[in-house]
């Protein structure tokens, strides 16, 4: 800590501060703990080549255990040598600043984040036009030991060639050398090692084809290369299937920005092939991609969130997804973060949003409520009650169905565990309070409550499924078991559960 104005200070007046400026290497470190996954930090990069006007980007995933590396290339505007050494520096642009329309950048800091979440030395070479190929590289250890932040401009040793990886007139080629945190000191013969670092390559392209799937698409589109092979857009509406609903879409304003709200409901399974309902499942599955959409100028920053609205990820649901879009004009309104993958919805659009959730909720839901009353009308059994009213010497009884599948199946019991059900079932029915039960429904105008409502569904799944299993391992086959149970009260006022039932029966 160096304290200026040492005059100053002779003469008895010290100034009002002391200088602390940040150690280079402890800050260094540091960078590396934002918390980025490897598909995060390499989409960080992409975002820049993207920003840099790239139609074409190259991923390549080199194995060669402890020397393994990651190139990224693109044919971009490049950088000249002052911008490449700007673009080094962490913290060169406040993200205060105006970005224009098409930046994907905020903070200034992305390059050298991402990169250092994943390896300790990171090189750029850089072509702008009609220029010289400039390199600049970040050695964390030299950093560290020299304690100063010297920024190296020879490529790294193990890819002295770096710079004839650049195609075209124009272009960036980033590289990521010495992956302590993704093949660590991997020799290059261990084969669990390499498939590792072959499955995550397969994860990134996986999240990219996610991330860009906007840029992806189109006439203009860009092309994506990881490892040779094309990456091919996953479009998370499945705008292309006939069956998918598109909801209105819903158009709101913050601060004058716009935020567009487009809600989908997917086409249940029974109307895709089983290829698009493989690939439907997206990254996370079915379930796990319900929810809202968030792109920031077409990029990807949440897949499949209820963004904290008060919703869960349930099962009837999953059919719903949601995009919505803002520009980088809206970053602090949505407090987006450096790695690019959370934002906030702001205060005043919670009502709005939750609004839409719901509604899109509650048209999703409605598949699987008309799914559940196509295999109750199929089912050609009577329906069952589960009460039966009995009228003896004038008098009316209640009594317990004893054919309802779900007495039946507690009643199928050995002697001694039946003779005790029966009392218990009997007792019940001795003590019904009728006429308590006639005066309250009397007095009250409203309907009387379904039953189980209130209940929350699972309680009732889980009496439905066990009731399902157990005549299925008595013979019964499991589609006929599904469409006799839609018929039987309560299961037959939630089709939709039936539905979701009778789903999973065909996919163990
Ligand atoms: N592939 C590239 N082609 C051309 N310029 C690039 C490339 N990558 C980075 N740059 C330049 O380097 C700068 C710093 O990039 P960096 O990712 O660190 O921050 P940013 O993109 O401005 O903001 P953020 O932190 O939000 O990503 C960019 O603003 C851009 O000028
Ligand atoms: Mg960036």
């Amino acid at each position: 800590v160096r304290v200026i104005g040492e005059e100053a200070a002779a003469s008895g007046d010290s100034p009002p501060y002391v200088y602390a400026e940040p150690r280079p290497a402890a800050l260094i470190e540091s960078l590396r703990a934002f918390g980025y996954t490897t598909e995060a930090a390499i989409a960080d990069l992409i975002d820049n080549s993207i920003t840099a006007t790239a139609r074409h980007i190259a991923l390549d995933f080199f194995w060669n255990g402890q020397n393994s590396y990651i190139a990224l290339h693109d044919d971009g505007r490049g950088m000249p040598p002052d911008v490449i050494t700007a673009a080094m520096r962490p913290g060169d642009r406040s993200p205060l600043e105006e970005r224009s329309p098409n930046d994907l950048g905020r903070f200034g800091l992305g390059l050298k984040t991402a990169s250092f979440s994943q390896c300790r030395e990171l090189t750029v070479a850089s072509r702008a036009r009609a220029g010289e190929i400039s390199v600049r590289r970040w050695d964390l250890d030299y950093v560290g030991s020299v304690g100063e932040w010297r920024l190296l401009t020879s490529p790294p040793r193990e890819i002295p060639g770096v710079a004839d990886l650049l195609g075209g007139t124009t272009g960036t080629v980033v590289v990521w050398t010495r992956l302590d945190r993704i093949v660590g000191q991997a020799a290059v013969d261990d084969h669990r090692a390499h498939d590792r670092f072959l499955q995550l390559a397969d994860r990134v392209k996986r999240h990219l084809a996610m991330t860009f799937h906007r840029f992806l698409e189109g006439p203009k589109r860009l092309r994506l290369v990881v490892n040779g092979a094309a990456v091919v857009p996953w479009d998370p509406f499945m705008t292309k299937e006939p069956a998918t609903q598109v909801l209105p879409v819903e158009p709101l304003h913050l601060n004058y920005h716009r935020v567009t709200v487009r809600p989908y409901v997917l086409p249940h399974r029974s109307k895709l092939s089983t290829k698009a309902q493989h690939d439907g499942a997206g990254i996370k599955g079915w379930n796990a991609q319900q929810g809202f959409y968030i792109y920031r100028n077409n990029r990807i920053l949440v897949a499949g969130d209820w963004l904290g609205l008060g919703f869960q990820k349930e099962e009837h649901c999953k059919l719903a997804r949601i995009a919505l879009d803002f520009t980088n004009a809206s970053d602090e309104d949505w407090q987006i973060d450096v790695k690019k993958s959370t934002a906030r919805p702001p205060a005043p659009l919670v009502r709005d949003l939750q609004a839409i959730a719901k509604f899109s909720r509650d048209r999703a839901q409605e598949v699987y409520r008309h799914r559940g009353k196509v295999i109750s009308r199929k089912a050609s059994a009577d329906f069952v009650f589960a009460w039966q009213q009995v009228v003896r010497h004038g008098r009316v009884r209640y009594r317990v169905n004893r054919a309802h599948p779900v007495v039946a199946e507690a009643l199928d019991a050995p002697k001694p565990e039946r003779s005790r059900l029966e009392r218990l079932l009997r007792f019940v029915e001795e003590t019904v309070p009728v006429p308590l039960i006639g005066v309250s429904i009397a007095q009250t105008s409203d309907e009387p409550a379904t039953p189980f409502e209130g209940v929350p569904s699972k309680e009732l799944a889980l009496v439905l499924r066990e009731t399902l299993q157990s005549m299925v391992a008595k013979g019964v086959r499991a589609n006929e078991a599904v469409e006799r149970l839609a018929t039987v009260e309560p299961f037959s006022n939630y089709p939709a559960l039936i539905a979701e039932l009778s789903e999973q029966m065909e996919s163990p």
